[in-house]
């Protein structure tokens, strides 16, 4: 039977739909504080093993299976013949329903700094908790958000999503290029360029280790399903085993370049690398506030525009993940399914808005076992959701391919497109890193993040 699914019309289409997906603000919010807190480039360092050691094979086995299936998560384990599988790809359309709840927020919050750098309102200071709890505003950015990628993904995978991805990643890159040949021209920038990429291998430890992976997980889009999905709109004659490579070290350079854009900058104004979560949204804006007028509003303002459109491509996958479970399994038109997923991402993104401090109870939501200090309800989603749940389906789908699959039928699938995979010594490397090394690093990190967070057991301090 000739599939009717609609299909990414290119291979750049494609490249960029996925990739858009992977750099996002995992690579130029977080990665640049993870990098600041644990170690510099010690971090980088482990980060990069991860990405090519682990997380490359996982990357196209997912786009196989998508591809092989011809549906979105759910479906796909259904359509391989595995019904008892199912639950996986219901696990996957969850953590991404409530990865996007809380992203959303996120995103409103760059959004809103956008806004405030283009009227020269700088925000120094303590004004960004001030400017989080202002959850009538907050509320209607999120809302004008998940508003423009509801329209772009009703319009379809390649009239929406691939269109979207084609114009506003190229845009990115220029924006990240420009800042950074400003970044480098600063007094000092040679410091942070040090710290950023000379290792101090002393630094490292159990802990930075668990970042490291948690953070290549995350930030290369993977374990949730959604690189299912979108191999499922992927042609047969496209080459998962180069596209994959691609998707990989652009979202490598992406992070990479956003540390070489930050760290100039900080250590230019001699200003902490460690300011965590805030790094973005209080020491840069601090940074701009400094510059000459025009500059700090033209600079902040790119900045923050940069770091929207890297949201949003990411949003967008985030959101056609349940829009392609509703219309493959519950057959429910797209653009309904589209406002339904969209609205109830809405509603379940208000615990997280609450949560900046607005309301004691989402703030101070929970206390796990063993630890004393409240937190809040967006991190405790995040431990649940991306910490705790991508690393369980991550090793679900390398224990699946291996045993139920099989490594036989991934290399066929992975042979349409680059024909002499199988023979090649990338299969071998493949299969060994699916049966071995992701099951073992995999199964490590959802045990020791399930005692650390939630039961408190300190195993890393
Ligand atoms: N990879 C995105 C980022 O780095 O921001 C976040 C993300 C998008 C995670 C889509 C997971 C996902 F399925």
């Amino acid at each position: 039977m000739v599939s009717t699914r609609n299909k990414f019309s290119s291979k750049f289409g494609f490249i960029a739909a996925a990739a858009g997906s992977a750099v996002g603000l995992g690579n130029i919010w977080k990665f640049p504080f993870e990098v600041g807190k644990n170690g510099g480039a010690a971090f980088l360092l482990l980060y990069l093993l991860f990405c090519f050691v682990l997380c490359y094979p996982l990357l196209i086995t997912e786009i196989a299976i998508g591809r092989n299936a011809q549906k979105s998560p759910v479906g796909a384990f259904k359509a391989i013949h595995h019904p008892k599988w199912t639950f996986m790809g219901i696990l996957g359309v969850l953590a991404g329903v409530l990865i996007l709840s809380f992203y959303t927020i996120v995103t409103a919050w760059v959004f809103g700094y956008f806004v405030e750098m283009l009227l020269g309102n700088f925000r120094v200071g303590d004004q960004f908790s001030e400017f989080i709890q202002d959850i009538e505003m907050i509320g209607g950015y999120s809302l004008f958000i998940l508003a423009v990628v509801a329209f772009i993904v009703s319009r379809g995978v390649t009239r929406g999503i691939e269109k979207a991805s084609k114009i506003l990643m190229p845009v990115l890159i220029f924006i990240l290029f420009f800042l950074i040949t400003y970044s480098l021209t600063l007094d000092n920038a040679l410091e942070g360029i040090k710290f950023y990429l000379v290792p101090d291998f002393s630094r490292i430890n159990v802990e930075v280790i668990y970042r490291a992976l948690g953070q290549a997980f995350f930030s290369l889009s993977l374990g949730m399903g959604i690189l299912i999905t979108y191999g499922s709109y992927l042609k047969k004659k496209e080459d998962i085993v180069f596209s994959g490579a691609v998707i990989t070290l652009a979202d490598i350079a992406i992070a990479f370049l956003a540390g070489l854009m930050i760290f100039p900058i900080v250590f230019s104004q001699n200003l902490s690398t460690d300011g965590g979560a805030g790094l973005i949204f209080i020491t840069m804006p601090g940074i701009f506030a400094t510059m000459a007028p025009g500059w700090g509003i033209f600079i902040g303002s790119l900045f923050f525009l940069l770091l929207a459109f890297a949201a949003i491509t990411s949003i967008i996958s985030l959101l056609e993940l349940p829009v392609s479970y509703l219309v493959d399994q519950h057959e429910i038109k797209r653009d309904n399914a589209v406002w339904i997923a969209a609205g109830i991402v809405f509603l379940l993104s208000i615990p997280s808005l609450l949560g900046s401090g607005y309301s004691a109870y989402f703030t101070q939501f929970i206390t796990y076992y063993g630890s004393e200090v409240p937190i809040d309800f967006m991190t405790f989603l995040t431990d649940v959701s991306s910490n705790t749940l991508l690393p369980f389906v991550g090793l679900l789908t390398s224990l699946f391919t291996v045993y139920v699959w099989k490594r036989k039928k991934l290399f066929q699938e992975l042979n349409h497109g680059s024909e002499n995979f199988s023979s090649s010594w990338l299969s071998k490397y493949v299969g060994f890193c699916l049966q071995f090394i992701a099951p073992a690093v995999l199964a490590v990190t959802f045990v020791v993040t399930i005692l650390e967070i939630f039961f408190g057991v300190q195993l890393f301090s």
